[in-house]
């Protein structure tokens, strides 16, 4: 676990739009840079439209800097509740949006409010990800 992610995390949730779900998620990003960026879920009326808290963290990134270190993810922290007792983990389709930007042993840190944490890599989270570059 990263406390530090996991603290940007945890806090970035506060800010959640997720008033239809209720369900109100933070996620964090470090860089290759040493920055970090957080973001949080922003729901909407029209359900299909909303989108997770790891995709507006990405946002952020891109926002901040041009192509270089600072859009290669060296790690992931996602900060919800507890479902029926298991930790959240990225959505397919955010999964298939960090692995544009991190490796597959980049670390994905899923954490409950309390600080309880698991860590996958990408690559048990995507395994025989889609991707247009040659596989290494
Ligand atoms: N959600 C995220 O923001 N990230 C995840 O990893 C899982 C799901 C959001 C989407 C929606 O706003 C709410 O959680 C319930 O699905």
């Amino acid at each position: 676990m990263d406390r530090e992610l996991f603290d940007k995390a945890r806090a970035v949730r506060a800010n959640a739009h997720a008033p239809y779900s209720k369900f109100h998620v933070g996620a964090a990003l470090r860089t290759a840079a040493g920055t970090m960026h957080a973001g949080a879920n922003v729901e909407n009326a029209s359900y299909p439209e909303g989108w997770c808290a790891e995709t507006s963290a990405i946002a952020q990134m891109i926002a901040a800097a041009p192509p270089g270190d600072a859009r290669s993810i060296v790690a992931v922290a996602v900060v919800a509740d507890r479902i029926d007792g298991r930790l959240t983990t990225p959505c397919g389709g955010c999964r298939q949006r960090l692995a544009e930007f991190a490796g597959p042993d980049t670390p994905v840190h899923v954490s409950d409010p309390s600080g309880q944490t698991r860590t996958f890599t990408m690559r048990e989270l995507l395994p025989a990800a889609f991707s247009l570059e040659d596989p290494v």
